[in-house]
């Protein structure tokens, strides 16, 4: 019987077969281990040459590192490791037999496993990111879903800027048209939240950034989410409800994969709501105590958000930036409008920004002068100007970039490997 090996433990002393790869191999005169791994996860199969015939012991000891193979045996448990289970070998045959393997068991540098990222891919760390990453967009669409948030799917070809027009890629449309790719599908939601009052998307966005820092991708994935009739302090309360539900199931269902990461878990399991606040000014007060010279009206840097997170045991949201660092879209806070109800959630641990989220601009008039403000191409945001002329209403809603959020549930130091195949300046290979 076919089975994976997830489900080893409902097998023990069954004769099952297995098909995988052997990730790692080992024989003497007699008795030879076969690693293998078959995506639901790992086994150790061991061929005795006296329990297998003659074909199989062969297969075994021709079997190199990363060959496909197929592994008839019984399922056995481990003597000392709970959980963990093996396959007392009947029958083996080779599918493949793998060339030498590039990736080996020694350090190699980024560049190298960059490189090689369609082999890369296989390494157990990296099955254990995939698979929270995975686990992480199951939780997100669970908690919207169970929340009133409906899927809508934005578009990825768009003929505005939503965030910085310095970082739109251009492209070549029809009749001399120029196109950008998507960096956010904010703005197409907030259309949509006049139909189905709470929605999120979930796709790829793109930002043309010159930025080589270890948490800028090129390309990466965002979840938008937007909701009629919320105003700032709610739209906080709704993304510590949905980083803590997230970073609790991971808690839950991915145990293995965070071992395999030798990820500490004690930080993880503190993230419950409320997360701690604090105002940009009160950031800045901080952040100078710390040492840095960030002036009043600066946007946070990368360097003050790493400082900043150190001192936290929690997620932190900074709220009310200055308007002049941030968005068009952003509404501005009553009781100081050179300011915004805006936040940007930190990840503690020295991750720095998760979320980005703000109350939105609903007044016409307001909207208008900061798009001419910002000197942004009036016509082309007169379908988003028609949203505050027929039936404004309060709303508000952020947008989380998925490799952020692996790479700090995962502890990982940069956000080149959360996601399959990286893009990043100076990659777009393979
Ligand atoms: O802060 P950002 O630019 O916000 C927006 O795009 C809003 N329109 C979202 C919204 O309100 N619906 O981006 C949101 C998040 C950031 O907090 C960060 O986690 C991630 O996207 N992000 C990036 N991740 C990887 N590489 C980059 N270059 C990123 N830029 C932003
Ligand atoms: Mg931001």
């Amino acid at each position: 019987m076919f089975i994976l090996i997830s489900d080893f433990s409902k097998h023990v002393g069954e004769s099952v077969t297995v098909k995988g790869w052997a990730y790692n191999v080992r024989s003497s005169g007699s008795i030879a281990f076969l690693q293998i791994r078959d995506g639901s996860g790992f086994t150790q199969a061991v061929v005795a040459k006296l329990a297998v015939d003659e074909a199989a012991w062969q297969a075994a000891i021709e079997t190199t590192i990363e060959s496909s193979v197929i592994v008839t045996g019984t399922v056995s448990a481990h003597p000392k490791q709970a959980g963990v289970f093996e396959l007392q070998a009947t029958a083996v045959s080779i599918i493949q037999r793998a060339e030498e393997y590039p990736i080996g068991k020694k350090e190699h540098g980024p560049d190298f496993l960059l490189d090689n990222r369609h082999l890369w891919l296989r390494a157990p760390s990296q099955w254990a990111i995939q698979r929270i990453r995975d686990g992480i967009i199951r939780a997100t669409y669970d908690w919207m879903r169970d929340h009133a948030f409906i899927k809508i799917d934005t578009p990825i070809l768009t003929p505005t800027a939503c965030e910085g027009t310095t970082e739109l890629f251009e492209i070549d449309y029809f009749d001399d048209k120029k196109a950008y790719l998507a960096q956010s599908g904010q703005l197409y939601l907030e259309a949509a939240i006049a139909s189905v009052g709470r929605c999120f998307d979930f796709g790829p966005v793109f930002r043309a950034e010159k930025s080589k820092t270890r948490r800028h991708l090129i390309e990466f994935w965002m979840m938008d989410a937007e909701a009629a009739f919320v105003e700032h302090e709610e739209n906080l309360r709704i993304q510590e409800e949905l980083v803590s539900f997230i970073v609790g199931r991971v808690l839950v269902g991915h145990m293995q994969e965070l071992n395999i990461l030798e990820r500490d878990i004690a930080p993880l399991e503190n993230v419950k709501p409320p997360f701690y606040r604090l105002t940009h000014v009160e950031a800045v007060k901080k952040l100078r105590e710390l040492g840095s010279n960030i002036s009043d009206m600066d946007d946070l840097g990368a360097d003050d958000e790493t400082k900043l997170t150190q001192l936290y045991d929690k997620p932190i949201f900074i709220e009310k930036y200055p308007a002049a660092v941030k968005a068009f879209y952003m509404k501005p806070d009553p009781t100081d409008p050179t300011r915004v109800l805006n936040a940007d959630l930190l990840a503690p641990e020295g991750y720095g920004e998760i979320i980005g989220g703000s109350q939105r601009e609903d007044s016409y008039e307001a909207l208008l002068a900061r798009i001419r403000e910002h000197n942004l191409p009036e016509a082309a945001f007169a379908w988003y100007l028609d949203l505050r002329k027929y039936g404004s209403v309060p709303h508000s809603g952020f947008g989380y970039g998925l490799e952020r959020l692996v790479a700090w549930i995962c502890g990982l130091h940069h956000v080149r490997e959360t996601i399959p195949f990286p893009r990043l300046l100076s990659r777009l290979e393979p």
